[in-house]
This record gives structure tokens, sequence and C-alpha cells, in this order.
């Protein structure tokens, strides 16, 4: 009978890590994981999502939204940080679980982290296809609207006839994009996703630069608007709904902690990666939203999705003229915005895609998944009929289901995972209390559990749909564990044969 509980130790994952059995390369120092984890934190959440967290809960005070989300993250990012550093495994929240809490929860933390990573990335791809649309707009090339939206999407044309969708062509070809850079290298996809993150970096502090001096003190009048009498829908509760919608924009920070076997230095560079990521993201975020509700009033992002947050704000960069119209001052801005966008969701997607392969890369080291998830091809040092097998099934996400679902998915699954890590670093600290840790999580049990009530509430404010999803997804997954992990689990099976 397989023991569902049993646990690997930390020193067998040690040597692990440092034995190079895996075969991946050790490619990235502190600058790239950092850049790793901004160029998979800044995308959909900041552009598309803020705009209408402010209009629609939060008012300016969608700052305060950002605190709150920020600090939640910060607790779960410490939690990372000390297993990231310790443990420096492919495998992430995987493999921490599997050290604390036993085969089963592991598997469990496994399969839902695709949630995160692949349904994650499939979530930004559909963004990432509304701006493409509007991208090839500019310049006068109009696909067919049935050819770039789900088959549970409609969109109005401008002469009022209404379109299904049938499949989104241009999010499964950025999909297919990144992937076939994943598989070239890791090195290689780490130098693009460096590119890409100066960019997007760039664009948003000239945002904040020029917005500044644009900024008219009565937008912040008043900072927290009245509660209407719903419960989200502006004061106290708003702000809390608003922190639990824009939670997605932080999303990304950990899939720093899956690059860890291709770390140059993980002990000390992964803390670095994970903390100095969403430090850097949370500051830009904060002053971002600030900037975008001093210039434009949070009225005007009401019922805002797509580009048009952004573009509001923009167009009220600018000084009225005598007919009050206010002429625009930098209207080059909204393209430039548009080109970070596309650049900036590509690396969103491409580091979520590394992450996944990742994660079923050490889980089928260890027997739970079938071994084609775990072969390197022999040039690129990559797990590269991993990323394939990813490709299509991201790209089936991408092609036929609509936003909403996949993003609420991909939230429910990350702080599913944030919970299981910070439930493991009490589980560790009291059971194996003198293990070396070269970062710890400062007051612990304290950030922890405060850091499981924060992800908690956020869960909970989530639709009861997407707990559904969740259960079935999660089931689905018990099924695979019964009818094969099991048999084929490395630990429960020291004798079987490869
Ligand atoms: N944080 C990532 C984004 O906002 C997932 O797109």
């Amino acid at each position: 009978m397989a023991n569902l509980w049993i646990k690997k130790s930390i020193s067998s994952l040690q040597g692990e890590a440092e034995g190079e059995k895996a075969g991946l390369k050790r490619t990235l120092g502190a600058r790239s994981l950092v850049a790793l984890g901004i160029g998979a934190i800044i995308g959909a959440g900041l552009f598309s999502i803020t705009g209408g967290a402010a209009g629609n809960n939060a008012g300016p005070a969608v700052t305060i939204s950002f605190i709150i989300a920020a600090v939640a993250c910060g607790f779960a990012g410490l939690c990372y940080a000390e297993f990231a550093s310790m443990i420096p495994v492919a495998g992430s929240a995987y493999t921490y679980s599997y050290a604390t809490m036993g085969e089963f929860i592991a598997w469990i933390i496994g399969w839902d982290l695709v949630l995160e990573y692949a349904v994650g990335a499939a979530t930004v791809s559909i963004s990432w296809s509304r701006y493409f649309v509007k991208f090839l707009g500019y310049y006068d090339i109009h696909l067919p609207a049935s050819m770039t939206m789900s088959p549970f999407d409609t969109a109005t044309l401008a002469d009022g006839t209404v379109v299904h969708g049938m499949i989104n062509f241009p999010a499964i070809f950025i999909v297919v994009l990144m992937s076939l850079l994943l598989i070239k290298g890791t090195k290689e996809s780490a130098t693009v996703n460096g590119i890409i993150v100066l960019l997007k970096v760039t664009v948003v502090l000239i945002f904040i630069a020029l917005g500044w001096g644009f900024i008219h003190s009565e937008n912040y009048q008043p900072y927290i608007p009245a509660n209407t009498g719903e419960f989200g829908s502006f004061g106290w509760s708003g702000i809390v709904r608003a922190a639990g919608i824009i939670f997605f924009a932080y999303i990304g920070f950990d899939a720093v902690s899956t690059a860890a076997q291709e770390a140059k230095n993980p002990k000390r560079d992964m803390p670095i990666g994970i903390l100095v990521s969403l430090a850097i993201c949370t500051v830009l975020y904060i002053l971002f939203a600030h900037v975008m509700t001093g210039v434009a009033n949070y009225t005007s992002f009401q019922g805002a999705d797509g580009i048009a947050p952004v573009a509001v704000a923009i167009d009220h960069m600018g000084t009225a003229g005598a007919d009050g119209v206010i002429v625009p001052a930098y209207p080059w801005l909204n393209k430039a915005i548009i080109i970070a966008i596309l650049a900036g969701y590509s690396s969103v997607i491409m580091v979520m895609l590394m992450g996944q392969s990742r994660v079923f890369f050490s889980m089928s080291k260890d027997g739970l998944l079938p071994k084609i998830f775990s072969q390197v091809h022999p040039k690129f040092g990559t797990p590269s009929k991993s990323n394939l097998l990813f490709m299509v099934f991201v790209s089936l996400f991408a092609a036929f289901v609509p936003a909403r679902v996949v993003g609420e998915m991909t939230s429910i699954g990350t702080l599913l995972a944030f919970v299981l890590v910070c439930i493991g670093v009490i589980v560790l600290r009291k059971k194996q209390p003198d293990l070396p840790r070269s970062f710890k999580t400062p007051l612990v049990p304290l950030v922890p559990i405060l850091g499981i009530l924060s992800c908690l509430a956020m869960m909970v404010a989530l639709p009861g749909d997407t707990w559904l999803r969740l259960i079935i997804w999660l089931a689905i997954g018990f099924i695979i564990y019964f009818g094969y992990s099991v048999k084929n689990s490395k630990l429960n099976n020291p004798n079987k044969k490869d």
C-alpha cells in the first residue's frame, strides 16, 4: 500500500539541486532573476485591470488596494524566499510541499500550479490578442472578429451587427511563438525577457513622469468615495474587493523560484529575485495608479476595459482649449504604451510557460508524471517536449475559453499555492528547526499565518463558479494521481526500475 504522506528529505533535495543531475543549465544571475520576476509580474493586471478597479470599486483609493495586495503577496513572497534559497529545485511550491507535507499534498499543489502558470499564460495571451487587434487597427488591418475571440465571446461591429467568436488565432500565435523561444534556450529567453522588461519599465516610468505634471488634486476628492450601499462598490469594502481584483497584477514573482535550478547562485539570488522584483513592481504600481487617478477622475474609468483606461489617462494629459476640450500633450504615448503592452504581455506569457514546464519537470523526475516531461533537449538544454505539450494545452485554453474564466482560475490556483507554501514554512520550522536557511522568513509563525489569512480572504471573495472549476480540476488530478502517479512514484516504489 502506497504511503500518501511520504516525504522527500531536504538533504536529498539539496543533493538533487547541487548534483546537476537534472541537466538544466545554470545561466541566470541575480539581475536576470529580478528581470524574470518583473517580466512575469507587470502585465494585464496593471494595464488592463487597474482602470476598472478604480472606476467601479475603489476610486483613487485603488492605491490602497495595491498596498493591501502587495502586503499579502509580501507575506507569501517571504515564505517563498525561505524555501527557494533552502531547496533550490525547479519544482517550487510542489517540491517544498513534498518535503514538508508529503507526496499527496505535493501532488495537489503541483497539479494546482497548472492553473497559475499554464492557465495564467492563456489568460494573458487573450489580453495580448485584444491589443494586437487594436494595434493592427492603427494600420487599417482588420482581422475577422470571429477569428479573434472564443466561441463564448461576442463583439458588436461598427454597423451594429453582433459577431460570435469561433477561435482566438492571435492568442494561439503568441503562445506558439513564446513556446518556441523557450525551447531554444533559457539564456536566450532570459535575454529577450531582459530587453522587454527594460522597455516596459521605461514606458511605465515615462507615464508616471509625464503624467505627474497633469495631476489635478480635485480628482482625489473624495479619496475614498462613499459606498453605494452594495458590498464592493466603493468605501472600504470597495477597496478590499479591488485588492482581490488587482491581485492578478502581482502574480508572477513566485515564478522566479521555478528557475532555481538554472540560477548560478540560488542560495543568495533566489530571495533577491523574488523580493526585489515584488518590491520594484509594488512601487511602480502605486505610482502608476496614483497618476492615473490623478490626471483623470476615477469616474472616467467606469466600465473601462482593454486599452481604454490607460488611453483615457493619456488623453487627459494636456491643457483645455477655449472650448473646454483637452488637447493631449503626448498623443504618441498611446502608441508607445500599446507596443510596450504587446511586448510586456509576451514576457509574462513566456515566464509563465517556463514556470509550468519546470514544475512538471520536477514532478516527472519524481515519477509522478511520465518521463516525457523531464526529457531535456540534447542541444538546447531545455525540456522541449514538455514545452511543446504545454504549447498545445495552453493554446486550446487561449483559443476557446473567455478571459474572465481563465483569469479567475489563475487567481484561485495561485492563492491556493501561496497558502500551502505559507503552511509549509511553519511545518518545516517546527519539524526541522536546525536546518541551515540562507534566508529566513521573519516573525514565524506570524508572517506565514498572516499570509494564509490574507490569501484565504481573497479566495473567498472569488465567485462560486471559480471554486467549482477548482474542485473539478483537483478531482481530475486525483484520478491521475491514484491511476498513475502512486504506482510510479520513485519514493513510494524505490525498487522499481526506470
Ligand atoms: N501579473 C501578471 C499580469 O498582470 C500575470 O499580467
